[in-house]
């Protein structure tokens, strides 16, 4: 498919109000999406999880208006009013109008909530960009027939079509429409593998993975000094850019063998170094930064020292920010999670963190 395939034909758009709702999961690369060429279109291939209890849950209302000069909404989180949000939506609106005629034509009040806590540090943008890409699909969807735009049946159209808006909105979120494995970045290994949208992971996945656990250690909850948005450009002109981007393809590779096998001692080499490799990055771009924590560290090591001593599967992987995601087997969580809460825990601000799992997309959902 390409771009073109997700503009729809002409059609007479119904003067009608309406409401949606969806909930849309948070993901966790494992293989990491770090640096991105125009209209969001990835250097190099990711590979993610699908999260199951962080989630955002979002709420379209539409009511038609005159005025078509401007686009017309208002954001709320929690019920209140979130107008710093706006600037990122207009740019969201903006990139995506040429594929939602509908969007000048009316008012939309956007309510959306977060499972876990905003200030978390945790990415709210992959799971509430994708919970409004895929409400205004099924704002389109409403509006439409299957004469004029395929998403009016076809679910696997509309999946697509939902995440390819989700990138735009935010790369990660193209990863959170489906789960529970999901690729997004053309590379020679993966079949069906597109720089456009997110798709199922399309091999078989070993047993040991079903129900992996994700134990997110919330390190530090404030406002990162540096943006993802930064960090993807300073990609550019990066001494080591294009050697990691090879790697990334060559890591795609060894992750379906991974992936095949259940190897989870290669499983855990991988994920390492991909989260210290994304952060070696940060570290060797100009201007450098370091978006890890004394804790971070500490949290690491204790892992290494624990993993040795035990012999079980415990690994981590970061994302852009000082928060640790400890990624281990259902089969091995009683005492992988004794030791967290033992030894860990201490090391999260305010003792905060979330126990979440692998899981399987997002909801619409009736009211
Ligand atoms: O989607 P963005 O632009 O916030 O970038 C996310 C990048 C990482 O989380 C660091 C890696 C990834 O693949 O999710």
């Amino acid at each position: 498919m390409t771009e073109h395939d997700f503009i729809p034909k002409p059609y007479t758009i119904p003067n009608q109000s309406g409401k949606v709702a969806w909930e849309s999961p948070s993901n966790i690369a494992l293989v990491k999406y770090w640096g991105k060429k125009k209209n969001q279109i990835p250097e190099n291939p990711s590979i993610s999880f699908t999260l199951n209890s962080c989630k955002t849950i979002t709420t379209v209302t539409f009511t038609p208006k005159e005025d078509t000069t401007d686009f017309s909404f208002e954001v709320y989180l929690d019920g209140l009013r979130k107008d710093d949000f706006k600037p990122k939506i207009q740019t969201f609106f903006e990139r995506i109008e040429s594929y939602l005629p509908f969007l000048r034509l009316f008012h939309f009040k956007i309510e959306t909530q977060n499972t876990f806590p905003h200030s978390s540090g945790i990415a709210s943008s992959a799971s509430g960009m994708s919970a409004l890409a895929l409400c205004l699909m099924s704002i389109e969807k409403k509006m439409t027939n299957s004469d004029v735009i395929p998403s009016a049946v076809e679910e696997s159209y509309f999946n697509k079509k939902a995440s390819y808006l989700a990138r735009l909105g935010s790369g990660s979120a193209c990863r959170s429409i489906e789960g529970d494995v999901i690729v997004w970045g053309k590379t020679k290994s993966i079949v069906g593998s597109t720089d456009l949208y997110g798709v199922k992971y399309p091999y078989e996945v070993h047993d040991n993975y079903k129900q992996y656990q994700d134990t997110i250690l919330l390190v530090d909850k404030g406002e990162k000094q540096v943006s993802s948005t930064v960090g993807h450009n300073l990609m550019h002109n990066h001494p080591f850019a294009q050697n990691r981007f090879n790697q990334a393809h060559d890591n795609m590779l060894k992750m379906k063998s991974i992936l095949a096998s259940g190897d989870l001692n290669a499983f855990i080499a991988l994920i390492e170094s991909e989260a210290l490799t994304l952060h070696a990055m940060m570290m060797t771009s100009m201007p450098y930064f370091i978006l890890m924590k004394p804790n971070t560290l500490e949290i690491i090591n204790k892992i290494w020292a624990f993993r040795k001593k035990s012999g079980l599967h415990i690994g981590f992987t970061l994302d852009a920010g000082a928060n640790v995601h400890v990624l281990y087997p259902k089969q091995e969580s009683k005492n992988i999670l004794e030791f967290i809460q033992n030894e860990l825990v201490a090391y999260c601000k305010n003792g905060e963190y979330i126990c979440d799992e692998i899981g399987f997309g997002a909801n619409q959902l009736d009211f």
